[in-house]
């Protein structure tokens, strides 16, 4: 046996062991790691999508009566009347706000005090400060202003390929609201109630928040776990991002704008270049 035989040899099964090592633990890591949240259908997805006014409306029923006894959710209450959110009139928010006790002041005395709630204000917020909320809960929840937009998921080659596209299920943005609905769906072990599929690390302070029949519809839609799922996050969606509606009108006005304009250069630059012989 030469030298440089036997070394092929060592080289060779040095390199399949590293193999095998690396291999097993990339298993044991996507063990560990939690499963990619699946892609749901949302109204508001792809180039033309729109907010649905009345899934908007229950989404905000179940933050209210549900997630707000524990998230914050950073916007003023008058934007529950914007065109193209839940829409609610302007009786309703002034209605709405009402019902809020908001600490104010403070007076000529020197003095806070409690008010009712103004359109205006924002929405109270469950703790007095996030430390108290973490001293109760375990961990402090986050607010939910932003949330559906500030949580993403690595979706892979080539998955973020296709979803930067403008072909059918490409631009794809819905990632958080996806997040939402599956951390709702990923209570799966009986036995630890905080045990969640789709959590970073799987141990989460909040137990399942919401179960089947919990919330009232008082318009006819199913009241399922699914159906409330699909229905907060897509409010919370909306939260995050009130203005989608313009911006996506106004996309399609621009894309339309440049599909005349390119006709127009190509005519034209025919009309100039048509008595040069080539
Ligand atoms: C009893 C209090 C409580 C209620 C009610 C509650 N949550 Fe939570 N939630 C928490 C806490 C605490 C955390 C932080 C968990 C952690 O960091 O371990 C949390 C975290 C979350 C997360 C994960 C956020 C992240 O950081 O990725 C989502 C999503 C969420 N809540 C959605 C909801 C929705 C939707 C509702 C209403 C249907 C709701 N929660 C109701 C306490 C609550």
């Amino acid at each position: 046996m030469t030298f440089a035989s036997s070394f092929t040899k060592i080289v060779g099964a040095a390199t399949a062991l590293a193999a095998v090592v690396a291999l097993s633990n990339l298993a044991a890591r996507a063990e560990e790691e939690q499963p990619n949240p699946t892609r749901q259908e949302w109204s508001f997805a792809g180039p033309f999508g729109t907010y649905d006014k009345a899934q908007l409306q229950r989404g905000f029923k179940i933050y209210k009566e549900v997630c707000s006894n524990c998230h914050e959710l950073h916007i003023p209450i008058r934007t529950l009347g914007q065109p193209g959110g839940p829409e609610l009139s302007v009786d309703e928010v002034k209605a709405l706000a009402a019902s809020y006790t908001v600490k104010d002041g403070p007076n000529a005395a020197g003095e806070m005090f409690d008010r009712p709630g103004r359109p205006s204000d924002y929405f109270p917020t469950p703790f007095p400060n996030p430390e108290a909320a973490a001293a109760a809960l375990g961990n402090a929840p986050p607010d939910m202003s932003l949330l559906a937009k500030a949580r993403k998921y690595e979706r892979g080659f080539p998955a973020f390929v296709f979803d930067a596209l403008p072909i059918p299920g490409g631009m794809y943005q819905e990632l958080g609201p996806d997040y939402i609905y599956a951390i709702l769906h990923g209570y799966e072990k009986d036995d630890d109630p905080n045990w969640n599929a789709y959590f970073p690390g799987h141990k989460i302070a909040m137990g399942k928040p919401l179960v089947e029949g919990q919330v009232d519809y008082p318009d006819g839609t199913p009241t399922t776990l699914d159906q409330y799922a699909k229905d907060v996050a897509s409010f919370l969606y909306w939260a995050a991002e009130p203005t989608l509606d313009q911006r996506k009108s106004i996309g399609a006005k621009v894309m339309i704008f440049l599909l005349i304009l390119s006709c127009l250069m190509y005519f034209t630059k025919r009309t100039i270049w048509s008595d040069v012989a080539h």
